[in-house]
């Protein structure tokens, strides 16, 4: 077995001379988000199955597909962006390693800003279905960690997490909102494994222990990226209010749905917050 590192740095060379740009952000869309994809201009599109070691996401709603383009500046400067369309995730079987491949592929490519989306369960009225979230903290209750059982080849093993998510990241993001017109809530998010949705008894207890919002990824990405010393910005899209907080039976169409609707108004945001990043 290759060390992950090595895999890493395969993957990253093979995309480095398939596309040649070198972004600096990337962003990876979650279910049913893909509609930032499509405002990158030149866009290459290379399908995850053809990157090598790359996991191939198998749950609906995820393409698989790794873009890159340019998006234009407010100076009329072209900005280079990797999108990732679709994820691993731990509950489709892969290891924590496994699931952040990818983060760690972008930090090789030189990624220094890592913008993650993920649909997410609302945990109070304060997040109803449709509203976007940023993450704020998360709590990790997974069960697992990319940095276990690693010997410090991509950063330090005992990481410091007082602010993943950045706090400049998560200002900008509530200013370009502000303009843009869309309300955007901000809260923890609790990372599970899945793949089965909570129980009622399972959400009284995310309530209690400071969670808002609740979804089966981000955690891992985030802390893989943070070891990379890569700045992080999290987008929570809530599809749906959490188990016993509606009457709505929930189901992953209807996840993948509300995650449709709203795809358009994050892909917005998502432009807006990177023109500016790009800009400062
Ligand atoms: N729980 C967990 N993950 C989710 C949910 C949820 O209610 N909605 C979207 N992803």
């Amino acid at each position: 077995m290759p060390s992950e590192l090595s895999r890493a740095r395969r993957a990253a060379r093979f995309l480095l001379r398939r596309v040649r740009m070198r972004p600096r952000i990337a962003v990876i869309l979650g279910s049913g988000l893909g509609a930032f994809a499509g405002r990158l201009q030149d866009r290459v599109r290379i399908p995850f199955d053809q990157i090598p070691g790359f996991p191939r996401p198998t749950a609906p709603g995820h393409a698989g597909v790794a873009s890159f383009g340019v998006l234009r500046s407010g100076r009329m400067r072209t900005i280079p962006v990797a999108v990732l369309e679709g994820r691993p995730h731990l509950y489709e079987g892969y290891s924590a390693g496994e699931v952040v491949l990818p983060v760690r592929v972008l930090a090789q490519m030189g990624v220094r800003t890592l913008i993650l989306s993920n649909a997410a369960g609302g945990l109070s009225r304060r997040f109803p279905a449709g509203r976007l979230a940023v993450v704020r903290d998360h709590i990790n209750l997974q069960g697992t960690n990319p940095l276990r059982g690693q010997r410090e080849e991509f950063g330090p093993h005992f990481l410091d997490m007082t602010a993943a998510y950045s706090p400049a990241l998560r200002r900008l993001a509530r200013a370009q909102a502000r303009h843009l017109d869309i309300p955007l809530g901000e809260g923890v998010y609790a990372g599970v494994l899945g793949p089965v949705y909570e129980t009622p008894a399972e959400i009284a207890f995310l309530r209690r222990i400071g969670a808002d919002l609740v979804g089966m990824s981000t955690v891992q990405e985030t802390i893989a990226a943070r070891q990379m010393g890569m700045e992080v910005l999290a987008i929570s899209v809530v599809t749906n209010l959490a188990a016993g907080l509606s009457k709505r039976k929930l189901t992953h169409e209807e996840v993948l749905a509300k995650a449709a609707d709203a795809s358009e108004k994050l892909g917005r945001l998502l432009e807006s917050v990177i023109v500016r990043i790009a800009d400062s």
